[in-house]
Protein backbone atom coordinates (compact mmCIF):
# COMPACT_ATOMS: atom_id res chain seq x y z
CA UNK A 1 0.00 0.00 0.00
CA UNK A 2 2.63 2.22 1.00
CA UNK A 3 3.61 2.20 -2.88
CA UNK A 4 0.27 3.07 -4.05
CA UNK A 5 0.18 5.91 -1.84
CA UNK A 6 3.66 7.15 -2.89
CA UNK A 7 2.23 7.87 -5.75
CA UNK A 8 -0.79 9.98 -5.07
CA UNK A 9 -0.32 13.59 -4.69
CA UNK A 10 -3.06 16.11 -3.38
CA UNK A 11 -2.83 19.33 -5.05
CA UNK A 12 -3.10 21.85 -1.39
CA UNK A 13 -5.19 24.51 -3.44
CA UNK A 14 -6.07 26.33 -0.73
CA UNK A 15 -5.37 30.20 -0.17
CA UNK A 16 -3.63 30.44 3.20
CA UNK A 17 -1.44 28.60 6.02
CA UNK A 18 -4.01 27.91 8.43
CA UNK A 19 -6.10 26.07 5.50
CA UNK A 20 -3.16 24.45 4.35
CA UNK A 21 -1.60 23.19 7.43
CA UNK A 22 -5.04 21.89 8.40
CA UNK A 23 -5.51 20.01 5.19
CA UNK A 24 -1.43 18.61 5.97
CA UNK A 25 -2.57 17.22 9.25
CA UNK A 26 -5.49 15.58 8.04
CA UNK A 27 -3.60 13.65 4.83
CA UNK A 28 -0.39 12.68 6.78
CA UNK A 29 -0.06 9.12 6.93
CA UNK A 30 -2.48 8.72 3.76
CA UNK A 31 -0.72 10.51 0.75
CA UNK A 32 2.91 10.40 -0.35
CA UNK A 33 3.12 14.09 -1.48
CA UNK A 34 1.25 17.59 -1.42
CA UNK A 35 1.49 20.35 -4.60
CA UNK A 36 1.73 23.82 -3.52
CA UNK A 37 0.56 25.61 -6.43
CA UNK A 38 0.66 29.64 -7.36
CA UNK A 39 -2.14 30.30 -5.14
CA UNK A 40 -0.68 29.40 -1.85
CA UNK A 41 2.87 29.85 -2.85
CA UNK A 42 2.06 33.67 -3.82
CA UNK A 43 -0.05 34.10 -0.61
CA UNK A 44 2.55 32.61 2.12
CA UNK A 45 6.07 32.92 0.51
CA UNK A 46 8.48 29.95 0.97
CA UNK A 47 8.04 29.96 4.31
CA UNK A 48 5.01 27.60 3.97
CA UNK A 49 7.38 25.03 2.10
CA UNK A 50 9.88 25.14 5.32
CA UNK A 51 6.73 24.71 7.80
CA UNK A 52 5.46 21.49 6.23
CA UNK A 53 8.43 20.04 5.85
CA UNK A 54 9.54 20.48 9.50
CA UNK A 55 5.87 19.71 10.59
CA UNK A 56 5.36 16.50 8.50
CA UNK A 57 9.02 15.40 7.12
CA UNK A 58 7.43 12.12 5.84
CA UNK A 59 5.45 14.22 2.96
CA UNK A 60 6.76 15.40 0.05
CA UNK A 61 6.25 18.11 -1.46
CA UNK A 62 5.72 19.65 -4.91
CA UNK A 63 6.73 23.45 -6.00
CA UNK A 64 3.65 23.57 -8.81
CA UNK A 65 5.37 26.80 -10.50
CA UNK A 66 5.38 26.23 -13.65
CA UNK A 67 8.39 28.75 -14.43
CA UNK A 68 8.82 30.47 -18.13
CA UNK A 69 11.44 32.68 -18.38
CA UNK A 70 15.06 33.02 -19.46
CA UNK A 71 17.65 30.23 -18.67
CA UNK A 72 19.22 32.82 -16.00
CA UNK A 73 16.29 33.36 -13.90
CA UNK A 74 14.85 29.88 -14.79
CA UNK A 75 18.13 28.31 -13.02
CA UNK A 76 17.99 30.79 -9.87
CA UNK A 77 14.25 30.01 -9.33
CA UNK A 78 15.00 25.91 -9.27
CA UNK A 79 18.42 26.48 -7.09
CA UNK A 80 15.90 28.04 -4.77
CA UNK A 81 13.36 25.55 -4.42
CA UNK A 82 15.95 23.08 -4.63
CA UNK A 83 17.63 23.97 -1.19
CA UNK A 84 13.44 24.42 0.11
CA UNK A 85 13.27 20.51 -0.01
CA UNK A 86 11.44 20.44 -3.08
CA UNK A 87 11.16 16.38 -4.86
CA UNK A 88 9.65 18.37 -7.95
CA UNK A 89 9.50 21.63 -9.62
CA UNK A 90 7.38 22.48 -12.62
CA UNK A 91 8.42 24.81 -15.44
CA UNK A 92 7.26 25.05 -19.09
CA UNK A 93 8.24 22.64 -21.50
CA UNK A 94 7.51 24.98 -24.45
CA UNK A 95 10.06 27.21 -22.95
CA UNK A 96 12.43 25.15 -24.68
CA UNK A 97 15.46 22.57 -24.63
CA UNK A 98 18.32 25.34 -23.63
CA UNK A 99 15.96 26.29 -20.41
CA UNK A 100 14.81 23.09 -19.48
CA UNK A 101 18.65 21.75 -19.71
CA UNK A 102 19.73 24.79 -17.09
CA UNK A 103 17.14 23.70 -15.09
CA UNK A 104 17.88 20.52 -14.75
CA UNK A 105 21.80 21.57 -14.20
CA UNK A 106 21.08 23.43 -10.93
CA UNK A 107 18.40 21.01 -9.20
CA UNK A 108 20.48 19.08 -7.17
CA UNK A 109 20.12 15.37 -7.10
CA UNK A 110 16.86 15.39 -4.70
CA UNK A 111 14.78 17.78 -6.62
CA UNK A 112 13.08 16.41 -9.89
CA UNK A 113 12.13 19.08 -13.28
CA UNK A 114 9.05 18.45 -14.18
CA UNK A 115 7.96 19.63 -17.58
CA UNK A 116 4.51 20.80 -18.50
CA UNK A 117 3.82 19.92 -21.63
CA UNK A 118 0.52 21.79 -23.13
CA UNK A 119 -1.82 23.34 -20.49
CA UNK A 120 -5.19 21.15 -20.58
CA UNK A 121 -7.19 24.44 -20.61
CA UNK A 122 -5.38 25.18 -23.91
CA UNK A 123 -7.39 23.43 -26.90
CA UNK A 124 -6.63 23.64 -30.94
CA UNK A 125 -7.81 27.09 -30.96
CA UNK A 126 -5.82 28.38 -27.92
CA UNK A 127 -2.76 26.85 -30.08
CA UNK A 128 -4.03 28.39 -32.69
CA UNK A 129 -4.28 32.00 -31.50
CA UNK A 130 -1.13 31.53 -29.26
CA UNK A 131 0.55 31.39 -32.57
CA UNK A 132 1.63 27.66 -32.97
CA UNK A 133 0.88 25.67 -36.50
CA UNK A 134 1.44 21.98 -34.84
CA UNK A 135 -1.55 21.00 -33.13
CA UNK A 136 -2.26 20.41 -29.01
CA UNK A 137 -1.60 16.54 -29.59
CA UNK A 138 1.64 17.57 -31.80
CA UNK A 139 3.07 19.94 -29.34
CA UNK A 140 2.61 17.53 -26.74
CA UNK A 141 4.89 14.88 -27.79
CA UNK A 142 7.58 17.48 -29.32
CA UNK A 143 7.77 18.90 -25.86
CA UNK A 144 7.88 15.35 -23.86
CA UNK A 145 11.13 14.33 -26.23
CA UNK A 146 12.69 17.67 -25.52
CA UNK A 147 12.25 17.00 -21.83
CA UNK A 148 13.54 13.97 -22.02
CA UNK A 149 16.74 15.10 -24.09
CA UNK A 150 17.18 17.72 -21.46
CA UNK A 151 17.36 15.51 -18.49
CA UNK A 152 14.09 16.40 -17.14
CA UNK A 153 12.76 13.89 -13.92
CA UNK A 154 9.24 13.96 -15.66
CA UNK A 155 6.41 15.29 -17.57
CA UNK A 156 3.22 16.74 -16.26
CA UNK A 157 0.22 15.95 -19.02
CA UNK A 158 -3.78 14.81 -19.49
CA UNK A 159 -4.09 10.92 -19.32
CA UNK A 160 -5.70 11.60 -22.58
CA UNK A 161 -1.66 12.36 -23.56
CA UNK A 162 -0.12 9.51 -21.56
CA UNK A 163 0.16 7.08 -24.65
CA UNK A 164 1.94 9.46 -27.00
CA UNK A 165 3.96 10.58 -23.93
CA UNK A 166 4.86 6.65 -23.03
CA UNK A 167 6.05 6.11 -26.79
CA UNK A 168 8.66 9.17 -26.27
CA UNK A 169 9.43 9.55 -22.96
CA UNK A 170 8.80 6.05 -21.52
CA UNK A 171 11.60 6.49 -18.63
CA UNK A 172 10.10 10.17 -17.46
CA UNK A 173 7.86 10.30 -14.90
CA UNK A 174 4.49 10.82 -15.80
CA UNK A 175 2.18 12.94 -13.57
CA UNK A 176 -1.50 12.95 -14.37
CA UNK A 177 -4.16 16.10 -13.19
CA UNK A 178 -7.90 15.66 -14.17
CA UNK A 179 -8.33 13.07 -12.17
CA UNK A 180 -12.07 11.92 -10.50
CA UNK A 181 -13.25 8.90 -9.10
CA UNK A 182 -16.26 7.45 -10.70
CA UNK A 183 -18.86 9.38 -9.78
CA UNK A 184 -17.36 12.45 -8.57
CA UNK A 185 -18.01 15.67 -9.27
CA UNK A 186 -16.12 16.74 -12.28
CA UNK A 187 -16.04 20.71 -11.67
CA UNK A 188 -14.31 22.49 -14.31
CA UNK A 189 -12.14 19.96 -15.46
CA UNK A 190 -12.77 18.69 -18.94
CA UNK A 191 -10.83 15.76 -20.24
CA UNK A 192 -11.06 13.13 -16.52
CA UNK A 193 -9.81 9.94 -15.89
CA UNK A 194 -10.25 7.68 -12.79
CA UNK A 195 -7.81 7.08 -10.95
CA UNK A 196 -7.39 3.35 -12.04
CA UNK A 197 -7.19 4.02 -15.32
CA UNK A 198 -4.71 6.37 -15.49
CA UNK A 199 -2.34 4.51 -13.61
CA UNK A 200 -3.25 1.47 -15.86
CA UNK A 201 -2.57 3.95 -18.72
CA UNK A 202 0.80 4.51 -17.58
CA UNK A 203 0.77 7.61 -14.95
CA UNK A 204 3.22 7.26 -12.11
CA UNK A 205 1.56 9.68 -10.07
CA UNK A 206 -1.66 10.92 -10.03
CA UNK A 207 -2.46 14.92 -8.77
CA UNK A 208 -6.18 15.02 -7.44
CA UNK A 209 -7.42 18.49 -5.35
CA UNK A 210 -11.06 18.74 -5.37
CA UNK A 211 -12.51 15.10 -4.64
CA UNK A 212 -9.73 15.38 -1.94
CA UNK A 213 -9.92 17.97 0.13
CA UNK A 214 -13.96 18.70 -0.55
CA UNK A 215 -14.62 15.19 1.01
CA UNK A 216 -16.61 14.83 4.02
CA UNK A 217 -13.60 13.11 5.70
CA UNK A 218 -10.39 13.90 3.29
CA UNK A 219 -8.59 10.68 4.91
CA UNK A 220 -10.95 8.23 3.67
CA UNK A 221 -11.53 9.96 0.23
CA UNK A 222 -7.09 9.72 0.05
CA UNK A 223 -7.68 6.25 1.10
CA UNK A 224 -10.08 4.99 -1.24
CA UNK A 225 -8.24 6.45 -4.27
CA UNK A 226 -4.71 4.83 -3.01
CA UNK A 227 -6.62 1.66 -2.91
CA UNK A 228 -8.01 1.96 -6.41
CA UNK A 229 -4.60 2.57 -7.39
CA UNK A 230 -3.01 -0.61 -5.59
CA UNK A 231 -5.51 -2.45 -7.39
CA UNK A 232 -4.42 -1.84 -10.69
CA UNK A 233 -0.48 -1.89 -9.63
CA UNK A 234 1.20 -4.93 -10.81
CA UNK A 235 2.06 -7.08 -7.25
O1 LIG B 1 -9.35 19.88 -7.93
P1 LIG B 1 -8.64 19.15 -9.05
O2 LIG B 1 -8.45 17.67 -8.76
O3 LIG B 1 -9.26 19.41 -10.39
O4 LIG B 1 -7.17 19.81 -9.04
C1 LIG B 1 -6.19 19.49 -10.02
C2 LIG B 1 -4.91 20.18 -9.70
O5 LIG B 1 -3.99 19.91 -10.76
C3 LIG B 1 -5.02 21.70 -9.58
O6 LIG B 1 -4.02 22.13 -8.64
C4 LIG B 1 -4.63 22.17 -10.97
O7 LIG B 1 -4.07 23.47 -10.95
C5 LIG B 1 -3.59 21.13 -11.37
N1 LIG B 1 -3.40 20.98 -12.82
C6 LIG B 1 -4.42 20.65 -13.68
N2 LIG B 1 -4.17 20.53 -15.03
C7 LIG B 1 -2.95 20.74 -15.52
C8 LIG B 1 -1.89 21.05 -14.67
C9 LIG B 1 -2.16 21.16 -13.30
O8 LIG B 1 -5.56 20.42 -13.25
N3 LIG B 1 -2.71 20.59 -16.81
Amino acid sequence: MSTARSRLIVALDVPDRQSALALADRLAGHVGMLKIGLELFVAEGPGIVRELRERHPELELFLDLKLHDIPNTMAGAIRSASSLGARFVTVHAGSGIAHLRACVDQAGDSTGILAVTVLTSQDAQACREAGHTRSPAELVKIRAQAAAEAGCAGLVCSGQELESVVAVAPDLFKIVPGIRPAGADVGDQKRVMTPAKAIAAGATHLVVGRPIHTAPDPAAAADAIVEEIASVLPS
